[in-house]
């Protein structure tokens, strides 16, 4: 059984002071989860202000995006190194946000797991397809695509140290949920995709699902026996709503 991993990824949203408050919510609730993984992944101003609040609590720290480069002249670049230095233990990695509006590709997303996996950071790698994907029924192409591009890049041995998100672009802050069925259908393909290379790292990984996640659709997806969790953002950004997808992954593993 994999361990739920419910990751808050807060966008470029936040102010000190609505920073201060959700972190101070989210701490105050993270001791009633009992069987899930919490972790949240402010902006980079704000990560020392959230490894000052989630020390000694249960709740890991991570960053949205790193640079393909440890060091050097990037101008507005922040390096892997610097968030481990700053307490992250996750890294999302490709989101679909950075796909479209900032060309990464494969290419350039295999450079960022190698800069994430050696400064220690764990990063979270996201797949998904558009609409216009979907509707063309190329879906499976698409996803294939994303996963297949990394493991020629990067090896299988990667998919065993990162945890994968799948976000359907479509389901992204639109309110327009995946069905439970339609994620599993996409979290099982994934799944199997890997096993075609290897096996025990297929059952190892987990797969997030993100895309208009919320309380009230949580526990039916976090149900499917291939969604391992969530990557959240709107509902991440209310305490008590991202607690209560956390309490989700709890009763999903009961
Ligand atoms: P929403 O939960 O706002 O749909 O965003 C999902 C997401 O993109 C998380 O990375």
């Amino acid at each position: 059984m994999r361990k739920p991993l419910i990751a808050g990824n807060w966008k470029m949203n936040g102010t000190k002071a609505s920073v201060e408050t959700l972190l101070a919510g989210v701490v105050a609730g993270a001791g009633a989860i009992e069987r899930s993984e919490v972790a949240v992944c402010p902006p980079y101003p704000f990560l020392q202000m959230a490894a000052s609040a989630l020390a000694g609590s249960s709740v890991r720290l991570g960053a949205q995006n790193c640079a393909t480069a440890a060091s050097g002249a990037f101008t507005g670049e922040v390096a892997a190194p610097m968030l481990a230095d700053f307490g992250c233990h996750y890294v999302i990695i490709g989101h679909s946000e950075r796909r479209a509006m900032y060309g990464e590709d494969e290419a350039i997303l295999a450079k960022k797991l190698a800069a994430a996996f050696a400064a220690g950071l764990t990063p979270i790698l996201c797949v998904g397809e558009t609409l216009e994907e979907r509707e063309r029924g190329d879906m499976e192409k698409v996803i294939a695509a994303q996963i297949d591009g990394i493991i020629a890049l990067c090896g299988i041995g990667a998919f065993g140290s990162l945890e994968l998100a799948y976000e359907p672009v479509w389901a992204i802050g639109t309110g327009k949920t995946a069905t439970p069925a339609q994620a599993q259908e996409v979290h099982a393909f994934i799944r199997a995709r890997l096993a075609g290379h290897d096996a025990a790292v297929a059952q190892k990984v987990r797969i997030l699902y993100g895309g208009s996640m919320k309380g009230s659709n949580a526990l039916e997806l976090l149900s499917q026996p291939d969604i391992d969790g969530g990557l959240i953002g709107g509902a991440a950004l209310n305490a008590d709503e991202f607690l209560s997808i956390a309490k989700a992954g709890d009763a999903a593993t009961q």
